[in-house]
């Protein structure tokens, strides 16, 4: 390999969909714990839920994972992988025979109360990223994590950011500014809150105290909000959608319980989608297909079926749902088989809403919200389909072109009409980062280089920390004989994001090319601390000890 001709890597812009709660909202967070005293039976029952276990610190907990099936080969990557149990966390350890590579991460942090599975965070430096390897708790054994079924390398650079804690626990402690460098206690609470549902309790519990209210007061009860607004609570984590978007007011302001989402979050659905495939966190898109909601309208809702505070146990769990069926039907109504019709204590989910395995999601089942008569087989996927607001309220412009942004790379259909939105949302908003990323993007794909540069440029004026757009920039600065200006880019890229592994092999190529030997080769040394199965950078480390000696 001849390091002097290697080209610099390209990284793609992406739309970031998270909508982190601001510290203004989590300073009137008081946690779990605050209620206990005056809400005991609710917070014994609420603590023994999936939700309320849902992320923590390793060893905190009833939970334990087995050790038996910890030691595996994985044939994508040629990595074998063993797990084992420590005072401190869970060490993972991984070597290819292949290449010599190995090492170990401490998996100190858990997402998922395991009753499907559990995946795993660790932190370097601060910053959090994905373990490659899960827990399986049908199997009761170990495997590489969802989405790392086919790497062909041990991908230890996957980021945890703030969306993806944000549905699985609660007051997280995100440092501004970086992508995915948190607090040394990442949240304050793990699993989903009570305020989470409840919105900021501070001043209820302050008021509550010191009795000088008769009244709750400041504290929300989503079962009297009007529909829309209690809809939104269980839909901030429950509802996906075919492209969730942050809207332009939530760069200022943060959803709490009791306000519309909708203002927050714009959630798009595919308007003629009559495919039966079901995503993970699906349930409100299938609840909204069955023709129990449709007859029903408003009055049915997650809660009319789930005590958000309870689980019922695996003994009373075909009565308990049952029952929450036979407040609207007679067991009568069923047409069904004879018995089905004549046992009162039949199991009604058992037949309506069956388990189906998800595509590739957890490996596991999920229950079929959309309460079909009979199970359905899966339809192919429809072709000309196009985005609405799952809302049923008028899409805004700047949203719908994000949507269309966010599903065009599998769509290839719908890219023309993302261009022309993104064209029309960024006349009307000239300064919205998250459109002018996206048209940067469409620009770069298109070869209008200079479009794209010149959107780069303005996008890093209003927002420095723009990871894609200063990575992407750096591109363009090297193609233009202007390396030292894409050094400090990457450099400052770094700093938001160490195990950003493309940001730092560019970074190593550009300062071989200025001469600056040292800081390329420690460059590349500090890109295999993050990511050891980098052959690339172990060929150039190689390359350039040669070339020093
Ligand atoms: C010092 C005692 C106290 C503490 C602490 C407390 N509450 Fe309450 N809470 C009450 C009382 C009293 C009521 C009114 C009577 C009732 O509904 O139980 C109430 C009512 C509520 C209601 C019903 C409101 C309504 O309008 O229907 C919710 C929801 C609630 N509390 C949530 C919480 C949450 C969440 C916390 C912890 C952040 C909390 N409470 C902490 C005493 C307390
Ligand atoms: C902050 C995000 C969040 C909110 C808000 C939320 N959920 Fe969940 N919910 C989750 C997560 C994450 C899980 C998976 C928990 C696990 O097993 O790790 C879950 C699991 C569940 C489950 C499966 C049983 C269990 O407890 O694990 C039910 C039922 C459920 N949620 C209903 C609701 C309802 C009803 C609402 C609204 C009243 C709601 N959720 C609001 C995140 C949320
Ligand atoms: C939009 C909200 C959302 C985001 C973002 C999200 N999850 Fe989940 N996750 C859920 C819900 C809801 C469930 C419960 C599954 C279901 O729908 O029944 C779940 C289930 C899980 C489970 C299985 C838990 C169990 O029941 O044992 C794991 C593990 C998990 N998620 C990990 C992750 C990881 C890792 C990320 C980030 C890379 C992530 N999730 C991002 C909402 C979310
Ligand atoms: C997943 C969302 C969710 C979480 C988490 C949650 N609640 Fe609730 N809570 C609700 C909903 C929905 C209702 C209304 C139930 C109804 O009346 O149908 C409610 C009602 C209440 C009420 C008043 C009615 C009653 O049942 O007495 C209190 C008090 C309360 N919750 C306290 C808590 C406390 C304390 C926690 C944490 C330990 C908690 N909640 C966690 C959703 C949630
Ligand atoms: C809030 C009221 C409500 C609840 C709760 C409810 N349903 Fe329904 N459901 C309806 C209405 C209204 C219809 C339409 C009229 C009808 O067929 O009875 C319907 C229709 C149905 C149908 C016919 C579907 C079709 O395609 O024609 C089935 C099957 C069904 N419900 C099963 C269930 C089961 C099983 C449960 C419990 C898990 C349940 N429902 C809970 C209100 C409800
Ligand atoms: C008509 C009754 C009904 C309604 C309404 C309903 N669910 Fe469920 N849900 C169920 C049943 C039944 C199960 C299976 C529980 C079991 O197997 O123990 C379930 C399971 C779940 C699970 C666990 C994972 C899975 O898929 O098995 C989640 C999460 C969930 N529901 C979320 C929701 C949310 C969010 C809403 C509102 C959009 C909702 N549900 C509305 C009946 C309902
Ligand atoms: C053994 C499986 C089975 C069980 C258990 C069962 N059903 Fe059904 N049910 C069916 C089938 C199959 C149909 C569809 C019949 C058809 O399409 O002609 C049906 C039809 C229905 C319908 C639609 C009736 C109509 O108007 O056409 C409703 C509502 C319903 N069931 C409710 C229930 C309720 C509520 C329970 C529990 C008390 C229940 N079912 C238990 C299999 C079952």
């Amino acid at each position: 390999m001849d390091f002097s001709k290697l080209p610099v890597l390209i990284v793609l812009a992406s739309v970031a969909v998270a909508w982190a709660q601001t510290v203004t909202a989590q300073n009137q967070e008081v946690g779990n714990r605050a209620c206990a005293g005056c809400h005991a039976e609710i917070y014994r029952k609420y603590s023994a839920t999936g939700m309320a276990r849902s992320s923590g610190r390793i060893g905190d907990g009833s939970f334990r994972e087995s050790f038996e099936q910890a030691t595996f080969s994985d044939p994508g990557s040629g990595a074998d992988y063993r797990v084992t149990a420590t005072s401190e966390g869970h060490l993972l350890e991984f070597s290819k025979s292949s290449s010599g590579v190995q090492g170990q991460r401490l998996l100190e942090w858990f997402l998922g109360s395991g009753s499907l599975g559990r995946s795993y965070v660790f932190s370097l430096d601060g910053f959090l990223f994905q373990s490659p390897v899960s827990y399986y708790s049908a199997d009761a054994k170990w495997g590489v994590s969802p989405g790392y079924e086919r790497k062909q390398t041990v991908d230890l650079t996957r980021t945890v950011e703030t969306a993806c804690l944000q549905c699985h626990a609660s007051r997280l402690q995100p440092i501004a500014g970086t992508q995915n460098r948190f607090g040394s206690v990442p949240f304050l609470q793990g699993g989903v809150s009570c305020e989470r549902c409840h919105g900021p309790g501070k001043n209820h519990v302050a008021r509550m105290t010191a009795r000088s209210k008769t009244e709750p007061g400041e504290i929300v009860n989503p079962a009297k909000l009007d529909s829309a607004r209690r809809d939104s609570v269980c839909a901030q984590c429950h509802l996906t959608g075919a492209a969730r978007v942050a809207t332009a007011r939530s760069k200022s302001q943060t959803y709490r319980p009791g306000d519309l989402l909708s203002s927050y979050l714009a959630v798009f659905v595919w308007s003629n989608a009559g495919s039966s495939e079901l995503t993970a966190t699906s349930h409100y898109e299938k609840l909204r297909q069955s023709a129990c909601k449709k007859a029903s309208g408003d009055r049915l809702w997650c809660g009319s079926c789930h005590d958000p505070h309870d689980q019922p146990s695996v003994a009373s769990r075909v009565e308990y749902f049952r029952n929450r069926c036979l407040a609207c039907h007679e067991s009568l109504a069923c047409k069904g088989p004879q018995e089905a019709r004549r046992k009162v204590e039949n199991d009604c989910v058992g037949c309506h809403m069956p388990n189906r395995q998800t595509r590739a999601v957890e490996h596991v089942a999920f229950t079929d919200h959309s309460i079909p008569r009979r199970q359905a087989s899966p339809s192919a996927p429809i072709a000309n389909r196009s985005l609405v607001s799952f809302w049923n309220t008028e899409a805004d412009l700047r949203d719908l072109a994000l949507a269309y942004a966010v599903v065009a790379p599998t769509e290839p259909g719908v890219r023309p009409q993302a261009l022309a939105l993104l064209q029309k949302a960024e006349t009307r908003a000239p300064e919205d980062v998250a459109v002018l990323a996206q048209l940067a993007q469409f620009h770069d794909k298109m070869g209008q280089e200079d479009k794209a540069l010149a959107l780069y440029q303005r996008i890093l004026r209003i927002d420095p920390a723009h990871v894609a757009a200063a990575t992407n920039l750096g591109i363009y600065y090297m193609k233009r004989g202007r390396p030292q200006e894409a050094i400090s880019l990457w450099r400052n890229v770094l700093t938001r994001n160490p195990g950003f592994t493309s940001a730092r092999m560019n970074l190593a190529v550009a300062l071989y090319h200025s001469g600056e030997m040292g800081a390329a080769e420690s460059t590349i040394r500090k890109a295999l601390e993050y990511d050891p199965d980098l052959d690339l950078a172990r060929k150039l480390l190689a390359e350039i000890q040669a070339t020093r000696r």
